[in-house]
Order: structure tokens, then sequence, then C-alpha cells
């Protein structure tokens, strides 16, 4: 996984208000918790002291207490209290906790996973998903890498086979580009927008990425490193993913269905909630083959025989690649000003694997 990153990890409502919530991301057991206040701590799960699990607790005003000795810690992993020693006794340094910075909105949690920095960047999100827009989520734990699921989001040559009973009717298999292009919002090159447009095959040739017209419409899809996806169905109707690492082989989706086309209240909650099975069906579709990938994460050496259509995968790859290299150098073919960048070069890789 690629540190010094926001992830997105929960929604907001699986950390209730008074009880610890204990859960694996990142591959580590953390447990979140809410002050009096109710800012979110993250902290991994484990007492210092004889190394049980806090979660196991309970929160006293702006402290965790540990069940087995009572020893409780406050929302930066200092230890406040230890009950055995007494109210006045200095506390040790050394009894403390790393906790991870938190940012909570749009009902999503996040945490900063990394160095700390003074002051962490701000976390990224769509801003076209806007205020005006409510949601239902899917919630569903998958098999594979997240950088696998993430791959999946962004294929878009399996539309007509996984999902030709839904998303994917039609028929239509030839995949013009498509087009990607990167762009800087919190971070740099950190946002990957695509254009696309799938055509039923005539015996036409297919656009390369470079015929296709200039995009002056919002992008189909959007990818934000590290984990989040934004699907443009229409100007009312839209799909967001966060892929939550649970560890290298399992990853906790959250597909949410928005609209802004029906606002009343309870109506608009029917009308999300009958787009909930919708969506996990869709997603159904994807799990039952995406978990039979070769295992762990998704590699530019992976032996894999790409295709034009691959080409935001590809494109997801090679920055994966960067980052996790801890490179932010902009590549050559960065063509569109100092925050876009034209995927051209990548069709170089075509036909071969990719190395
Ligand atoms: S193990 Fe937590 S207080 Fe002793
Ligand atoms: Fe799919």
């Amino acid at each position: 996984m690629i540190r010094n990153q926001w992830y997105t990890v929960l929604e907001s409502n699986e950390v209730p208000r008074h009880t610890p919530l204990s859960v694996t991301r990142m591959g580590e057991r953390l447990v979140f918790w809410r002050n009096s206040g109710g800012a979110v701590t993250c902290m991994h799960d484990i007492c210092p002291h004889r190394r049980v699990a806090l979660s196991l607790g309970r929160i006293v005003g702006d402290c965790l207490e540990c069940p087995f000795h009572g020893f409780q810690y406050d929302g930066v992993g200092r230890c406040r209290l230890i009950p055995a020693n007494g109210k006045g006794a200095p506390i040790p340094q050394a009894i403390r906790l790393d906790t991870y910075p938190t940012h909570e909105a749009h009902g999503l949690i996040a945490i900063w996973w990394g160095e700390p920095r003074d002051p962490v960047p701000a976390p990224p999100h769509f801003e076209a998903l806007d205020e005006s827009f409510s949601y239902v989520t899917v919630r569903d734990r998958w098999a594979t890498h997240y950088s696998r699921a993430i791959e999946n989001q962004l294929d878009v040559v399996h539309l007509p086979f996984l999902h030709k009973t839904t998303i994917g009717r039609g028929g239509r298999t030839l995949v013009n580009g498509p087009l990607v292009r990167w762009e800087t919002h919190a971070f740099e090159r950190d946002r990957l927008n695509l254009w696309l447009k799938n055509e039923v095959d005539t015996g036409q040739r297919p656009l390369r990425p470079e015929e296709m017209l200039e995009p002056n419409r919002h992008p189909g899809l959007q990818f934000q490193f590290p984990n989040l996806w934004h699907n443009w169905i229409n100007d009312t109707v839209r799909v967001f993913a966060a892929f939550a690492p649970i560890d290298d082989a399992n990853t906790q989706m959250y597909v949410r269905f928005y609209q802004s086309f029906v606002r009343t209240p309870v109506l608009r909650d029917l009308v999300n909630l009958a787009a909930w099975p919708f969506n996990l069906l869709i997603l159904r579709q994807d799990k039952a083959t995406v978990q039979t990938h070769v295992p762990g994460p998704s590699d530019l050496r992976g032996g894999e025989k790409l295709i034009q259509g691959d080409l935001p995968i590809i494109e997801f790859r090679r920055r994966r690649a960067e980052l996790l290299r801890g490179q932010s150098a902009i590549p050559e073919g960065d063509t569109d000003g100092p925050n876009m960048a034209v995927a051209g070069p990548s069709t170089a890789w075509l036909g071969a694997t990719p190395g």
C-alpha cells in the first residue's frame, strides 16, 4: 500500500457515538472511537501496558479506557491515567499509542496513513458530488487486493460480458480510446479522468485514444488516489466507490448510488433504497470474477497481455508504481499544461507485457 495518503476506510455510521469499533484496515488492527464532542480518533487496537485489545474497553469523557487495568488514553494516544498508580502520579512518556489523523466528511471517515505532516494536506473528494445529492450504500467484502478492485472499476472492456444482463446490455463490445488524462487535485497527479465510448462492432476500427475528440464534457469515470472512484451516469445520477484496504488479500467495498432527481425526504429515501439491490447485483457480477485474479496486488510486471482498451488500467499501474517508489516526477508526454497529462505514450506498451 502507498504511504502518505488519505485512505477512506469507513462510513461515519459504522463508528457509534459511545462504543469503540475494532476493525482491520491497512493490515493493522485499529480501534475507532468518538470523544465527547463526536470527533473520531483512530489508534492501534493494542494497549501498550499488557497488549490486549483496547476496543473491549469503554469511552470515558475524551479518553478510551482499557478493559484490563483501566489505563486511559486520549485522542492523540497519550496515557492520561494509570489507576493503580493514583490520580496524581506522573505518567511515563513511553506509555502511549500511535494514532492516525482522521477526517470525517460526506458520511465517510478517512485516515492519513503515513508520516506526520504539519499541516496534513486536505483529503480529496469529488466536488461534483455536492450536497444536492442523497445516496444509499452497498457494502461488500471482496477477497482481493484493493488495487484489483480498483482496476475492475477502470476496466471498460468487461462491461458487455460480465454485465451483459445489466449495465452492459446492448452488445457494445468495441472500445474506442479510452481517453485518459491526469489531473492534480489534492496531491500531484492524483486524479485520473477517463472518457469512454463503447460501440456495437459493425466492422469499424476503434478510435485510438489520441483520435478521440477533446473532451468538453465531464469525464465519465474518475479515480482519485489512493482509493476513491466516481462514475458520472448523468447530471443527476452517479455511482461512487471507496475501496478500503483490509489487508493484502481483502478489500471492503463501499459503493454508493447517488441521485439528485428526487429530493423530497421520504420519497428520496425510497428511490435510493430501490436502487440498492440493482447496485448489489452489479457488484456481485464483478466480484465472482475479480476474486479469481492471481493473488496479490496488481503490477505492471504481472504477465498480463493488455490491449488498447486497458489503457486506464495501465495508467493506474504506472502512477501507482511511481507512488510506491516514492517518485512524483511528471513523466514524459505531459503536453497539456502543468496539471494535465495526456496518456498517449502509454500506448507503446499495448500488445506486449508492460515492463
Ligand atoms: S493491558 Fe491495558 S491497562 Fe493493562
Ligand atoms: Fe463491473
